[in-house]
């Protein structure tokens, strides 16, 4: 007897090529892997600051010009040899989680592609954080081949925070519709929130400049970026005390106005990871960068952003989420059919 669930409609020739498409049933290894996008899309803003971390177990390590050249590791291998040392393996183990990003952005999006109804909002957001992935790994390249100019270091690092960005608004998206996003909190307070968001970037971006001019280049020869280490920490912790004022005033606005209680406290998580941040920043700073809190401060670099995303996302709604098909996996998730509520 034949399965329902694996029934191909019969197609007349007045079908519009998109019902054709999405009427199909999926097998139920699609089913599977269209369930697992929201998964694999947290999954990949995970893999995205993992790779912040294995970056820095490089340049902490002196290992930055392990491999000395790239695509290949040496001129005649394309991996680490003997001869290249624990630097070598370091290095190209940072080379190899690139694959990892590889198979989980291929995942997400084949898993966009399979969901049902199929939305082009995530297909076309997978798609955009599988480019990053290439992009991420040409800027690694040149990292490689300028003999780590810090300035290329820093771009590499800072499109690993465009990448979190990116999974993070695709993660978030799943669950949501496809409508114009709702506000929850009156305009000036959103305002307050882009000011910050942008506070937060900038504070990770001065920071990527006080490791150019610091002593982490990733390799004894490479050169550094030639400003003051104290001046522009001095800028960046400045900066942080700017985006710890409009994060504080953030939450008494939103108390102030009664916002919905996940809003209040996404921005009370924000201004706690910031102090923590912070904290961490001053005491690396006063103890000569021990290479185990510099790792640390990267690791909260990149949560600092997430939590900065979370509260920009917590301040508005996006209703409209599609009703699953008939035909599609869907079935198997009654809860996708319910409405969004805004708190
Ligand atoms: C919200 C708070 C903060 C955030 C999000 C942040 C973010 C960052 C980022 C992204 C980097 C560059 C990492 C890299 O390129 O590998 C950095 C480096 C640095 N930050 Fe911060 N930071 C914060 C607070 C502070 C504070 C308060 C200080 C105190 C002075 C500080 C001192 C430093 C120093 C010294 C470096 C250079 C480390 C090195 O040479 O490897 N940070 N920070």
């Amino acid at each position: 007897m034949s399965d329902p669930a694996r029934t191909i409609p019969r197609v007349n020739s007045s079908t519009p090529r998109r019902s054709i498409l999405e009427s199909v049933s999926l097998s139920r290894p699609g089913r599977r892997l269209s369930s697992a996008l929201r998964p694999l899309a947290l999954a990949s803003l995970v893999a995205n600051a993992g790779l912040i971390v294995t970056g820095a177990a490089v340049r902490l390590t002196g290992s930055g010009l392990g491999c000395p050249t790239w695509p290949k590791c040496t001129d005649e291998s394309y991996t680490t040899t003997a001869e290249m040392g624990v630097h070598g393996m370091i290095e190209f183990g940072n080379r190899l989680l690139t694959f990892v990003l590889v198979g989980l952005a291929f995942a997400t999006f084949f898993a966009a592609l399979l969901s049902r109804p199929r939305r082009k909002s995530l297909i076309i957001m997978s798609i955009a954080v599988a480019l990053g992935v290439p992009g991420q790994g040409v800027v690694g390249g040149i990292t490689v081949l300028t003999n780590l100019n810090p300035w290329v270091v820093g771009l590499h690092f800072i499109l690993s925070i465009a990448l979190i960005a990116g999974c993070y608004a695709l993660w978030r998206r799943v669950d949501e519709g496809d409508g114009k996003p709702v506000p929850l909190v009156p305009a000036p307070i959103r305002h307050l929130s882009w000011i910050a968001a942008v506070v937060s970037f900038a504070v990770i971006a001065v920071g990527v400049v006080v490791t150019g001019s610091g002593p982490h280049a990733g390799d004894q020869g490479a050169k550094r970026n030639g400003l003051d280490p104290a001046t522009v920490s001095q800028f960046h912790a400045d900066l942080v005390f700017l985006l710890i004022g409009l994060s504080v005033a953030l939450w008494f606005a939103l108390r102030a106005v009664g916002a919905p209680a996940h809003t209040v406290r996404a921005a009370a998580v924000l201004i706690a990871v910031e102090f923590s941040q912070g904290a961490i920043g001053f005491v690396q700073y006063f103890t000569h960068l021990p290479v185990l809190l510099v790792a640390a401060h990267m690791l909260g670099a990149a949560i600092t952003w997430t939590a900065t995303l979370a509260v920009l996302w917590s301040l508005r709604t996006r209703p409209e989420r599609p009703q699953p098909t008939t035909t599609g996996p869907d079935h198997a998730h009654p809860q996708l059919a319910e409405p969004v509520t805004a708190s």
